[in-house]
C-alpha cells in the first residue's frame, strides 16, 4: 500500500503575527509541486490568520492540542468544533510536552483522539519513550502502552483514520536525533503491533518520526521503510530548513 508522506510543522509556543505571515508565505511558495503533504500547526491564536494565508494552497492547517470536552464551561480550553470551523485538518494529541508538563495521561489522550475523530478531523497521536525508559530497555513497552490506550478506546479501524508520530522524548529539541535505524526499529514495532489487530489498517497507517529532524538528516530517516514523514518542531520555524525537510519527503 502506498502511504502519502506527511511533514507537519509544530510551532509549539513560538511565533508572532508578523512572523507567521513571513513563515507561511515562504512555506506556501516553497511547498508547491511536492508530492508529500505539508501541514503547519501554529498556536491557536494564529489559526485564523494562517488559515487565510493558506487559502488556495495545498498546505494543510493543524492545531497543537484540543479539549476532550464538548463546548461548555471549560475556561481557557479550545473545543474540536472550533478547530473544524477554522478548517483545521490535523490536531496533534498526546505530545510529550503535554504529557510531561500538563499531566496528560493515556486516558485523556485517548479521549482527545476520539473527540478529534468525531469532529471529522485527523488526530496525530504522539508516542515515545524518555531516555530513562530507553536505557531501561522499556521503549517498546512504553510505546505499546500509549498506542494500546487509543486502540482500546476507539478500535483499530478508527486508529487508522489518524496518524501516529513516534517522538523519542530524548530526541525532542535536544539536537540528538534517533538514527534512522533506531527510529525504523520502533516504527516497525508500532506497525507490527497495529497489524496484530488489523493488517490492512497497519499497512495504510502513516507513522511520522519526530525529534530534532533537520534538512540534513531528513533524507536518511525518510528512506526507512516504515517512516512516512516527520513531525517537526524547531526546524519548522525556519522556512528554508522546513522546506528542505519537505523536499526530502518528496
Ligand atoms: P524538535 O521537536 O523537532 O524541535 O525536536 C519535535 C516535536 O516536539 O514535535
Amino acid at each position: 500500500m502506498t502511504r502519502r508522506r506527511l511533514v507537519a510543522g509544530n510551532w509549539k509556543m513560538n511565533g508572532s503575527l508578523a512572523g507567521a505571515d513571513a513563515l507561511v508565505g515562504a512555506v506556501v511558495a516553497g511547498a508547491k509541486g511536492l508530492s508529500a503533504e505539508v501541514a503547519v500547526c501554529p498556536p491557536f491564536v494564529y489559526l485564523p490568520r494562517v488559515r487565510e494565508l493558506l487559502r488556495g494552497s495545498p498546505v494543510a492547517l493543524g492545531a497543537q492540542n484540543v479539549s476532550r470536552e464538548d463546548p461548555g464551561a471549560f475556561t481557557g480550553e479550545i473545543a474540536a468544533p472550533m478547530l473544524r470551523e477554522l478548517d483545521c485538518k490535523y490536531v496533534i494529541v498526546g505530545h510529550s510536552e503535554r504529557r510531561a508538563l500538563y499531566a496528560e495521561g493515556d486516558a485523556m489522550v485517548a479521549d482527545k483522539f476520539a473527540r478529534v475523530l468525531r469532529e471529522g478531523l485527523v488526530p496525530i497521536l504522539c508516542v515515545g519513550e524518555s531516555l530513562e525508559e530507553r536505557d531501561a530497555g522499556r521503549t517498546e513497552a512504553v510505546v505499546a502502552r500509549q498506542l494500546d490506550a487509543v486502540v482500546e478506546r476507539v478500535g483499530v479501524s478508527e486508529l487508522g483514520k489518524g496518524v501516529v508520530a513516534y517522538e523519542p522524548v530524548w530526541a525532542i529539541g535536544t539536537g540528538r536525533t534517533a538514527t534512522p535505524e533506531q527510529a525504523q526499529q520502533v516504527h516497525a514495532f508500532i506497525r507490527g503491533r497495529v497489524a496484530s489487530r488489523g493488517a490492512e489498517v497497519a499497512a495504510g497507517l502513516r507513522i511520522l518520526y519526530g525529534g530534532s529532524v533537520k534538512g540534513s538528516n531528513a533524507g536518511g530517516l525518510f528512506a526507512m521503510a516504515d517512516i512516512d514523514g516527520g513531525l517537526i518542531g524547531g526546524a519548522s520555524l525556519v522556512a528554508d530548513e522546513f522546506l528542505a525537510i519537505c523536499r526530502a519527503a518528496g
